[in-house]
């Protein structure tokens, strides 16, 4: 989740131009940050800051640096606390090597304990500080030789920087899962954990797969693959960017939360061919070669809400098997293959370390995969037979929005997809079909009204934002709805939030609401409205209090504390609706409650360790 930034002989006095790229890489961590330059002593100086990019933009405000070599990183701390003993740079017991490192050295206790034993000292608690140690252990009087001769005794993951004061001009990169990219023209070296630092400064880099290690000496640089000399093609940076910018909105999630009726419209566009009434996309002619039955969803939290909703709608339209599994727990498990399962895999951010060892896991076993993901030239992208993208623009910072409706949209699609194909049972109909896509072209316009309403949203959050406990009691459709309005609620505002089937309210829950709760009942006025209401009466009847979401016109008469009424639209479609209403509201609980919205204490965007 750290980021790693290095920039060898262009500009001097570059500090401003590494802080902008700190900032823009922010969203990867924000513990700790530092920019270190080679100074006239053949040394580096270093400045580090604990916390925001921010702090350290006023550490360096009046340094003049004059020099031509520079690397940063921000820190999303993954051993012992913030401070800045823990901050990379390390360095070994005589202040010779200075190394960064982004993701996690497993074996770190057992080969730290070894250098302990050779008497080795350690000023921190970090894995990266263990790698620098053992880099002085096991010194070649070459950087490079010395650096071939440690990475076998690390077990993964990582991506690495290491330089030596007796070789100023040398610099190693090393990547082993956690991502790299490098650029290199004209005496000028950029290398960056990630692409986005990159994009509008240069238009081409090498994406470095693992056991790559690229030597750095003077002005050259040689590649090696798995410990061969190889050489590799620069790739043109292809993603979409422009929009990463906060423009008026106070905070990024909030422009985010905005940007959703324009970036489903454009998918509608985009996926539908209205001429020939079918879904557009290359990956689903893809797989039209496989003749799948079953399905298993991989993902992580709100990506895995979006899988959630999706195996609602593949059950209910396709009749299909359908499983869907957390990443992180699936690596565990002894999962089926059969010729007639697909595995899908979901990501908004492209480098989730637990979908993509998960990705890896069904790789290894030959199986049919399937990815859709938010950025072209990701990680995930890379590995995969057959991918479709989100395009939802980049979702900058930690709470997702936008890319979970979109994932949303393509799932539902996707749905449509496998409903008219692979479905025997009960094939979707050209009618069927076009009844779907025409309800799914006003959802945009729905949300916007929604939007347009915030002034009300605002109103009920006044009255709601000092309860200490918040209960989501939804079904069906709306089940993984509640389980991500909960997420997105907890994730900013730091309240207790909980979700269940409404159904199982009598089942426990009731035993732990009391007067410090708000529970929140979605009753859309379908075949559920009757159930729904009850739940809420039972809930009523013991005077605790109610948030009624509803599109009935006689929401005002059900007696609930408080009320929210969204549009009609079909059943299919209310959790566009109730997303984005719960989006807006844990917005507004979390700002008025004068939380940093947009970096929740402890997390990062892109969750790079396991
Ligand atoms: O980028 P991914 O979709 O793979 O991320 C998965 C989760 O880390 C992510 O959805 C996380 O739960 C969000 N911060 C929630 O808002």
């Amino acid at each position: 989740m750290c980021w790693i930034f290095g920039y060898k002989w262009v500009k001097k006095n570059a500090q401003n131009i590494l802080l902008n790229w700190l900032r823009k890489l922010e969203y990867r961590g924000y513990d700790s940050a530092w920019i270190a330059v080679w100074n006239e002593k053949w040394d580096f100086s270093i400045v580090k800051a604990k916390w925001k990019i921010s702090n350290l933009a006023s550490e360096i405000e009046n340094e003049k640096w004059d020099f031509n070599f520079w690397i940063s990183h921000t820190r999303w701390a993954t051993h012992w606390w913030v401070a800045l003993e823990n901050c990379h740079p390390h360095t070994d017991s005589k202040w010779k090597f200075t190394i960064v490192h982004n993701w996690i050295i497993e074996n770190f206790s057992k080969l730290k304990k070894d250098l302990v034993e050779k008497w080795y000292k350690f000023y921190g608690e970090t894995d990266t500080e263990v790698i620098a140690k053992l880099l002085e252990e096991n010194f070649d009087w070459d950087l490079f030789i010395t650096v071939e001769k440690v990475l076998p005794k690390l077990e993964w993951a990582f991506a690495l920087l290491v330089m030596h004061k007796d070789f100023p001009w040398d610099i190693v990169w090393v990547k082993y899962w956690s991502p790299l990219v490098f650029w290199e023209q004209k005496w000028e070296f950029y290398f960056s954990s990630d692409i986005w630092a990159l994009w509008g400064v240069i238009e081409n880099v090498i994406y470095l797969e693992d056991w790559d290690l690229v030597f750095v000496k003077w002005d050259e640089f040689i590649i090696k693959s798995e410990w061969k000399l190889t050489q590799k093609p620069f790739e043109k940076i292809d993603i979409d960017l422009t929009v990463a910018e906060k423009w008026d909105f106070k905070h990024f999630m909030l422009k985010e939360i905005f940007e959703q009726p324009e970036i489903l419209r454009r998918l509608y566009w985009w996926r539908i061919d209205w001429e020939e009434n079918k879904l557009v996309a290359n990956a689903l002619q893809e797989l039209e070669h496989l003749s799948i039955k079953k399905i298993t969803f991989v993902a992580c939290w709100t990506s895995y809400h979006a899988w959630l909703l999706g195996a609602y709608w593949l059950e209910n339209f396709a009749w299909m098997d359908v499983k869907v599994e957390v990443a992180s727990e699936f690596i565990f498990k002894n999962f089926n293959v059969s010729k007639d399962r697909l595995f899908i895999f979901i990501s908004q951010s492209w480098e989730t370390a637990d979908t993509i060892e998960a990705l890896k896991l069904v790789k290894e076993r030959w199986w049919n995969t399937f990815w859709i993901v938010n950025v072209v030239g990701s990680t995930i992208s890379r590995m995969t037979d057959t991918w479709m993208f989100l395009r939802a623009w980049t979702e900058v910072w930690v709470a997702s929005t936008k890319a979970f409706t979109a994932q949303c949209w393509i799932i539902f699609l996707l749905a449509l997809y496998f409903w008219k194909n692979k479905n025997s049972e009960k094939n979707l109909s050209h009618k069927e079909f076009l009844e779907k896509i025409s309800d799914l072209k006003k959802i945009p316009n729905i949300l916007e009204k929604i939007l347009w309403d915030f002034e009300k949203i605002k109103n009920i959050s006044k009255k709601i934002f000092k309860y200490q406990n918040f209960f989501f009691l939804w079904r069906h459709y709306q089940l993984p709805i509640a389980y991500e309005s909960s997420l997105k609620l907890k994730e900013i505002s730091y309240l207790h939030s909980e979700a269940y089937p409404a159904g199982e309210l009598k089942h426990w829950p009731l035993a732990l609401i009391d007067e410090d709760f708000i529970s929140v009942i979605f009753a859309p006025n379908d075949s559920f409205l009757n159930q729904n209401i009850s739940a809420m009466q039972e809930i009523k009847a013991r005077k605790w209090k109610v948030l009624l979401i509803s599109d009935s016109d006689e929401i005002e008469d059900f007696w609930a504390d408080f009320t929210i009424k969204i549009p009609e639209i079909s059943e299919d479609f209310y959790p566009f609706l109730t997303t984005i209403v719960w989006q807006l509201l844990s917005y507004e609980i979390a700002d008025l409650l004068w939380k940093d919205i947009d970096k929740p204490r402890n997390l990062a965007k892109s969750v790079t360790v396991k």
